[in-house]
C-alpha cells in the first residue's frame, strides 16, 4: 500500500494517476485497475447526490463514503475531501474534522481546498501526522466568487497561485492538486515544486492527472471541457434497466430457476 511519502517520490518520475470514487463497488474496480490515488471529492455533490454545487456536501457525507471507499480499496492512496465550512472555521474544530477521516473512516490523508487561511492549518495537521494535499486554481467551494471560470489567468493571479503552492509545499503538504489554470501556469507550478501536482484542467506537465470518476465512466450528463467521456456507462446502464423492465412486464423474469418451490407447501388451505 503507497504511503504519501512514496506518492511524493513520484514526482518527475512516472505520471501519478488518480480518480473520484464515492462507493464500495467503485472504489474496488479502480483499485484493481492499478490508479494509485482515490479521491472521496466533494464533488459528490453533483457527481452522486444531485445537488448543483458541492457546497451542501456535509462532513458526514463523506466521512461515511470515505469508510466504504477505504473498505474496498487494497493498493490505492485514499484522501478525503474536506467539504465546505468543515475547516477554516476555528483551528480546533478544523483539526477534529481532519482527523475524523482518518481515525473513523481510514482515510490516508484529507485534500484541502487551498488559500492564504490554510496554509497554518496545513502545517498544524501535518505536525499531527494527519497527510494534506493541498488544492489550488478553480476551487468549486468558492462558486459564489469565482463560478467555475479558469483561475490565474492574470499575472498577478498567477503569481499567487503560485506563491500559495510554495507555501503549502513549505507548510508540508505531499502533494498539490491544480484544477483548472492555464497549461503554462501549471507547467511553472510543477517545476517550482519538489512535491507532485496532480493537474485537472491545467495540462500536460503536472506530475498526475486526476478526473470525476462519473466524467471518465460516461455516467454525467455534461462533461466539463478539460474532461474526457472513456466509456459509456450510462447507454449500458440504461439497457440494463430497460431490459429489466421487459423482462418482468414480458413475464420472462423471474423464471423457474430463480425461485424454489417447497412441495410440502402446496395445498396449505
Ligand atoms: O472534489 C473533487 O472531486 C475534486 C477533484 C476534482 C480534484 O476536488
Amino acid at each position: 500500500m503507497p504511503t504519501t511519502r512514496d506518492l511524493r517520490a513520484m514526482a518527475g518520475t512516472e505520471p501519478i494517476t488518480m480518480l473520484t470514487a464515492y462507493d464500495a463497488p467503485t472504489a474496488a474496480v479502480i483499485d484493481e485497475a492499478g490508479v494509485d490515488v482515490i479521491l472521496v471529492g466533494d464533488s459528490m455533490g453533483n457527481a452522486a447526490l444531485g445537488h448543483d454545487s458541492t457546497l451542501p456536501v456535509t462532513l458526514e457525507e463523506v466521512r461515511s463514503r470515505t469508510a466504504a471507499v477505504a473498505r474496498a480499496t487494497e493498493e490505492a492512496l485514499v484522501v478525503a475531501d474536506m467539504p465546505f465550512l468543515s475547516f477554516g472555521v476555528s483551528e480546533s474544530e478544523s483539526v477534529r474534522n481532519a482527523g475524523t477521516m482518518l481515525k473513523e473512516a481510514d482515510a490516508d490523508a484529507v485534500k484541502l481546498e487551498c488559500g492564504s487561511h490554510t496554509v497554518e492549518l496545513t502545517e498544524r495537521l501535518v505536525d499531527l501526522g494527519i497527510p494534506v494535499m493541498a488544492h489550488l486554481g478553480l476551487t468549486p467551494q468558492r462558486v459564489k466568487r469565482t463560478g467555475y471560470a479558469r483561475q490565474g489567468t492574470t499575472r498577478d493571479d498567477a503569481r499567487e497561485i503560485l506563491d500559495l503552492a510554495r507555501a503549502h509545499e513549505e507548510a508540508g503538504a505531499f502533494a498539490l492538486v491544480l484544477e483548472h489554470v492555464p497549461a503554462n501556469l501549471a507547467a511553472q507550478v510543477t517545476a517550482a515544486l519538489d512535491v507532485p501536482t496532480i493537474g485537472i484542467g491545467a495540462g500536460p506537465d503536472c506530475d498526475g492527472q486526476v478526473l470525476v470518476i462519473t466524467d471518465v465512466l460516461g455516467l454525467s450528463d455534461r462533461v466539463p471541457p478539460f474532461a474526457t467521456r472513456f466509456g459509456d456507462v450510462r447507454s449500458e446502464m440504461r439497457r440494463a434497466v430497460e431490459a429489466y423492465r421487459d423482462a418482468v412486464a414480458g413475464g420472462e423474469f423471474p423464471a423457474a430457476e430463480h425461485g424454489h418451490v417447497e412441495e410440502e407447501l402446496d395445498e396449505l388451505y
